[in-house]
């Protein structure tokens, strides 16, 4: 049994991060034959691909598929921490699946892995008050899970490996992409900033960037099996090659990634204080590099964003939006805005807002702040009412909403590049993305699902576009 511990988990160690390949044994492979699995997955991009490394997992032991867990033998939740409501919803899930286990399925196997995993309170819980959970780990072993699942399938004993000490960088885990045509890729793990309010440093560890040469290679072979989009992932794809005793960076990732002709390349998310000069340069310059950047702010106050820890300031992350805005033709930008950081005042939301105004963001995912275990801000004295977060929330709201509208209605009868991703739920409607990442529904024959297409702006809405294809 090995345990989380925040201790370890936020020591930064010198020592190099080693590279392995994933191996499984021959011995399992046949541990899952016959029976079928459900995966539940929260959070961010960062788990959704995770979860396709652990289906791919499950299914080399045999495991299959289903959609719903009234019917699986097998429920694995991908687990996220970075809000209270993820928490929440987590542990709904354990009770529906507790009731299933105790009425209709009691073989019923039940892991938790992702984030929550990481945390000490957390794993407590589970050990003292749903011992009924067969197995947990953590985000550092994922590919572990095959070893972890066969013992717990063997032990009958709750079985937890969580390691706090970042893993070695894995190669060659097995994949199940949710797309036949748009992919995730990995570029580097963890996070060393340490806002002061979130959680993800200590659930992911230490900032660990693959090698650039894995990278290139997963594109290539995406190239050759006919995808068209790649999005690079990372909590901070800025500070990509930061970690190498050798000098290669995000532009030189991007540089080498746009040479292997994938035809669409996103990446996220960015934080504004490594965004240099050449990275805007490299994404005017690459036409396969597409004109869309994610830059979360996360509040207008520059005496906030010092509480918070973000090494830039109101001017600073505007004058770098500015830049971006004014170098890289058609580009669009959105953000990240959390209202309520302790000690917030009536002025430094004012603050956003005036930044909100003169940003005029594409989309920005807004939040209420949520304490989170062991973080500095959870330990500042002075939080925030829930009613006047909740009443900033809707005002913030209103203002975004607006520019979103305002941005689309400016598009109306132009014309994108859209890569179709699938039929809508209106019927006999086609959607796919923008180059610029949005959102647009048009009439069109489901054969060219997977094909870039050009799409024509005919009707503007706030979160969505509405088009026609041009011939
Ligand atoms: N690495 C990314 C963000 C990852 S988390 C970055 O630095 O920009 C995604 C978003 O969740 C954050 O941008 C932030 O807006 C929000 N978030 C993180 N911790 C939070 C907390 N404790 N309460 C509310 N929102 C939070
Ligand atoms: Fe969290 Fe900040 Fe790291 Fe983003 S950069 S993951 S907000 S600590
Ligand atoms: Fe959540 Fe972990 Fe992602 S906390 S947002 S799943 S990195």
């Amino acid at each position: 049994m090995e345990l989380p511990d925040y201790v370890k988990a936020r020591a930064r160690s010198k020592d190099k991060v080693l590279r392995e390949d994933y191996v499984l044994d021959d011995n399992l492979k046949s541990i899952g034959v016959g029976k079928k699995y459900f995966l539940k997955t929260y959070g961010c991009q960062m788990n959704e691909h995770d979860s396709e490394n652990l289906k791919a997992m499950l299914e080399e032991l045999g495991f299959v598929e289903v959609d719903d867990y009234n019917n699986a033998d097998l429920v694995l939740l991908n687990t996220c921490s970075i809000r209270e409501n993820a928490h929440n919803k987590a542990f709904g899930m354990l009770g529906r699946l507790k009731h299933v286990k105790e009425s209709t399925n009691p073989d019923l196997i039940v892991g938790l892995c992702g984030c929550m995993a990481q945390e000490e309170g957390v794993v407590n819980e589970l050990m003292h008050k749903y011992k009924w959970v067969n197995f947990v780990f953590g985000t550092h072993n994922i590919h572990r899970l095959p070893y972890i699942l066969n013992d717990a399938l063997q032990a009958n004993k709750q079985q937890i490996e969580v390691l706090s000490r970042e893993g070695n960088i894995i190669e060659g885990i097995p994949v199940k992409r949710a797309s036949n045509h748009k992919a995730y890729v990995n570029i580097i793990y963890g996070c060393d900033k340490f806002c002061t309010y979130c959680i993800v440093p200590y659930t992911r560890g230490k900032q660990r960037s693959r090698d650039p040469k894995d990278i290139v290679k997963e594109v290539e072979e995406l190239v050759k099996d006919g995808y068209k989009e790649v999005t690079l992932l990372g909590q901070n794809v800025n500070a990509y090659g930061k970690d190498f005793d050798y000098t290669y960076t995000m532009e030189n990732l991007l540089e080498d990634v746009s040479k292997t002709g994938i035809p669409r390349i996103f990446f996220m998310t960015s934080h504004p204080w490594d965004f240099t000069d050449g990275m805007i340069d490299v994404i005017s310059k690459c036409d396969n590099v597409m004109p869309y950047v994610h830059l979360p702010v996360q509040s207008g106050s520059s005496r906030i964003l010092k509480l918070m820890g973000r090494r830039y300031t109101k001017e600073s992350y505007l004058e770098l939006f500015d830049k971006i805005r004014g170098r890289v033709p058609r580009v669009s930008i959105s953000t990240d805005i959390i209202v309520g950081f302790p000690g917030e005042e009536e002025e430094d939301f004012l603050d956003t807002l005036d930044l909100v105004e003169h940003c005029k963001y594409d989309n920005a995912f807004t939040f209420i702040y949520s304490p989170r275990e062991n973080t500095a801000a959870a330990k500042l004295a002075n939080q925030v009412d829930e009613s006047v977060k909740e009443e900033r929330l809707q005002r913030l709201n209103s203002v975004v909403n607006k520019y979103f509208l305002e941005n689309n209605q400016k598009l109306v009868g132009e014309v994108f590049p859209v890569l179709v991703e699938g039929v809508s739920s209106k019927k006999n409607e086609l959607f796919g993305y923008t180059d610029t990442f949005k959102l647009i529904n048009f009439e069109g024959d489901s054969s060219l699902i997977g094909e870039i297409i050009n799409v024509k702006v005919v009707e503007a809405k706030t979160w969505s576009l509405d088009g026609e294809i041009v011939k």
